[in-house]
C-alpha cells in the first residue's frame, strides 16, 4: 500500500497584528520578539473561528487534490481550540463540506497534533480500511491566551492548514511508486509527565458542590523548559524516523518543522548538522500556530513550487502533552 499526499490547502485570519501594533497595547518591543523568536506578525480571528478556516483550509486542499468532498472518507482534525466541546471541529468541517460519507473525529495533541492527525489518517489508510483521508491542524490560539501575560500571548496566531491523504495498491501503486513512495517512516512519543510545562486548563467544574471553583484558565508555559524539550527530543525524533526510513539527513530536501521559534529551528538544523536553508520558515509572519503549523508551512511551499515529485522531506511537531511526532515523505 502507498499513502500519499495528494493536495493542500490553508487559511489564516484577515487580520494582521504586528509586534508594533503589540507594544501599543502592552510592555513588549519588534525588537524583542523578533529577536527572542524570530516572529514580526501573526493573524488573530475576528470574524473567523476554528471551524471555519478549517472547513475553508480542506474546501483549497481538496480542490488541490481535485477530490469531491463526498469521496472523503474520513476527517481528522489537530486542535485544542474547537470551537465547541461537542461537535467536534471535525464533525464541522464535515457538515460545511458536506462530506457526507466521512467520520470525523479530533484529535488533541497540541502542537504535535497535526502530524498525530497524520499518523492516525496513515494507520487507517495502510491496513485498508479508508482510501481517502483529510487531514487538518486548525487553532483559534489567541482565544485561550492571556493578553495581560506578555512572554505567552506574543508567541501565538491563528489559522488552519489541510492536507488530503489518499491510499492506492495493486496496479497503480506500482505505476506510482517509481515516481514517489509516499509516506515512508513515522515516528512519534509522549512524555505526560512533564505535561504541566505547557497547561490550559479545561472548562471549570461549578456543580453544586464545588465551593471554590477555579477561575477560567489561560495557556501558561514555562518557556526555557518547552525549548530545552524541543531542541533535544526533536533532533532525536528526527534521526529514529530517517532510520526507519533508512534515510539520512542529506537525503533530505526540507525540514518542515513545528514553527514556535526560530532559535529552536536554528538549533535543531545545527544539532542535525544540516544547512539551515533547508529548514522553511513561516512563524514569521504567522506566529505559532500550534497544530495549525506545519500543514500552513507545507501549503506555502507546496504553492510556490518549491516541492517536485520525489523529493524527500521531513515533517516534524512537538509541543504541549508533551507531544512529538515526525515523519519521512516522498513527494
Ligand atoms: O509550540 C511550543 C510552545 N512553545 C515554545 O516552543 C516556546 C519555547 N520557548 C521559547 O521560545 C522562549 O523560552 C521564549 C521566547 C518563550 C522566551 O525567551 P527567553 O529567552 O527564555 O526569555 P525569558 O522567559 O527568560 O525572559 C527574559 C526576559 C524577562 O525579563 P527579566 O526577568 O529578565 O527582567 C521577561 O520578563 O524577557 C522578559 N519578557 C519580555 N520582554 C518584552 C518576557 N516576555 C517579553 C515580551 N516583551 N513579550
Amino acid at each position: 500500500m502507498l499513502t500519499r499526499i495528494i493536495g493542500t490547502g490553508s487559511c489564516l485570519p484577515e487580520q494582521i497584528v504586528t509586534n508594533d501594533d503589540l507594544a501599543k497595547i502592552m510592555d513588549t518591543s519588534d525588537e524583542w520578539i523578533a529577536s527572542r523568536t524570530g516572529i514580526r506578525k501573526r493573524h488573530l480571528a475576528k470574524e473567523e473561528t476554528t471551524a471555519s478556516m478549517a472547513s475553508e483550509a480542506a474546501r483549497r486542499a481538496l480542490k488541490d487534490a481535485g477530490i469531491q468532498a463526498d469521496e472523503v472518507d474520513m476527517i481528522i482534525v489537530g486542535t485544542i481550540t474547537g470551537d465547541y466541546i461537542t461537535p467536534s471541529a471535525a464533525c464541522q468541517v464535515q457538515d460545511k463540506l458536506g462530506a457526507v460519507n466521512a467520520v470525523a473525529f479530533d484529535i488533541n495533541a497540541a502542537c504535535a497534533g497535526f502530524m498525530y492527525a497524520l499518523h492516525t489518517a496513515y494507520a487507517y489508510l495502510q491496513t485498508g480500511i479508508y482510501r481517502t483521508a483529510l487531514v487538518l491542524g486548525a487553532e483559534t490560539l489567541s482565544k485561550i491566551m492571556d493578553w495581560t501575560d506578555r512572554s505567552t500571548c506574543v508567541l501565538f496566531g491563528d489559522g488552519a492548514g489541510a492536507a488530503v491523504v489518499q491510499a492506492f495498491e495493486g496496479a497503480e501503486e506500482g505505476k506510482m511508486s517509481k515516481e514517489s513512495r509516499g509516506v515512508l517512516a513515522f515516528e512519534q512519543g509522549s512524555d505526560g509527565a512533564k505535561g504541566m510545562v505547557l497547561s490550559c486548563r479545561g472548562r471549570v467544574n461549578n456543580n453544586p458542590l464545588m465551593e471554590n471553583p477555579f477561575a477560567p484558565s489561560y495557556v501558561s508555559m514555562d518557556g526555557q523548559e518547552v525549548y530545552k524539550f524541543a531542541v533535544s527530543t526533536v533532533p532525536a525524533s528526527i534521526h529514529r524516523v530517517l532510520e526507519k526510513a533508512g534515510l539520512g539527513v542529506g537525503d533530505i530536501k526540507y525540514f518542515v518543522l513545528h514553527q514556535a521559534n526560530l532559535r529552536i529551528i536554528q538549533s535543531v538544523a545545527k544539532r542535525l548538522k544540516a544547512d539551515a536553508d533547508k529548514f522553511p520558515v513561516s512563524l514569521d509572519h504567522c506566529g505559532n500556530i500550534s497544530a495549525a503549523s506545519v500543514p500552513v508551512l507545507l501549503d506555502e511551499m507546496n504553492r510556490k513550487g518549491m516541492l517536485s515529485r520525489g523529493d524527500k522531506i521531513v515533517m516534524s511537531g512537538f509541543g504541549g502533552g508533551l507531544t512529538w511526532a515526525s515523519a519521512v515523505v516522498e513527494w
